[in-house]
């Protein structure tokens, strides 16, 4: 049986339903990952679940160590990581509420550890990053978003920025002209460390506003968390049926 870890993104910093067996203070040779790692049962099933941003949330995306919860998330036993991502939408599909599964990514973060294969290393190393995301990992989400009967898209590309800021409205539409359909802060490096200790990755992206320039309004706080709050319960109905199909 595929060990699951759920990182849980903004809005989902706890994951209701998920009786709790163990809670795992892990150090990591990168230091601390963001919270303790909870073990439990969520849908019948055995799950890993860490709050990428802390519980309570606390850590901006430029701040999370993201080795450090790759690395203990594999030390806890994990096999596949089901990454929950807040996004703004930036193509016409990708609406508030919309739920998207990417299948590729550009990464316009900078200054973040992104990589394992930094120090005492004996040769040099160049992961294959072609398909960022794992393909069997994407099936399975997109057919627990199927059976949920969850508006979704199967393809995206997600745009990672630094933030924490938001974007200007010429950002947005240089995405858009790089390819990019969703636009988030916290794909990367995740992703990209997921694929250095060889663990399968997929992301689960939720769209809470559109993106700067691509609605009339500017884009505030109180609408991203009325769509956090509105779009969870998919999220979390979604999760437990990628475990028990
Ligand atoms: N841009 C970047 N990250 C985000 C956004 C956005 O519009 N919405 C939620 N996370």
């Amino acid at each position: 049986m595929t060990v699951y870890a759920i990182i849980g993104g903004t809005g989902l910093t706890q994951l209701e339903g998920l009786t709790i067996t163990r809670s795992l203070a892990l150090d990591t040779p990168y230091g601390a990952p963001s919270a303790d790692i909870l073990q439990g049962e969520f849908a019948g099933h055995e799950v890993l679940f860490l709050a990428r941003h802390g519980h309570p949330h606390r850590l901006p995306p430029h701040k999370v160590n993201y080795r450090a919860n790759l690395w203990a998330l594999k030390q806890a036993g994990a096999q596949a990581i089901l990454a929950v991502n807040a996004v703004g939408g930036i193509h016409p599909a990708m609406g508030t509420g919309h739920v998207c599964v990417p299948h590729q990514l550009v990464d316009y973060t900078s200054g973040r550890e992104h990589t394992f294969f930094a120090d005492e290393l004996e040769h040099v190393t160049h992961i294959d990053f072609s398909y960022p995301y794992t393909e069997a990992l994407r099936a399975r989400l997109i057919s627990a978003l199927a059976a949920e009967g969850v508006p979704h898209s199967e393809q995206g590309v997600y745009a990672c920025t630094q933030g924490p800021r938001l974007e200007t409205v010429a950002e947005i539409a240089r995405l858009e002209r790089d390819g990019c359909d969703i636009v988030g802060m916290t794909g990367m490096p995740e992703a990209a460390l997921a694929r250095e200790l060889e663990l399968d990755y997929a992301c689960l992206a939720l769209v809470v506003n559109p993106a700067a320039g691509k609605s009339a309004a500017v884009i505030t706080m109180a609408e991203i968390e009325q769509a956090l709050h509105d779009g969870m319960g998919k999220v979390k109905a979604t999760l437990a049926r990628v475990l028990t199909v």
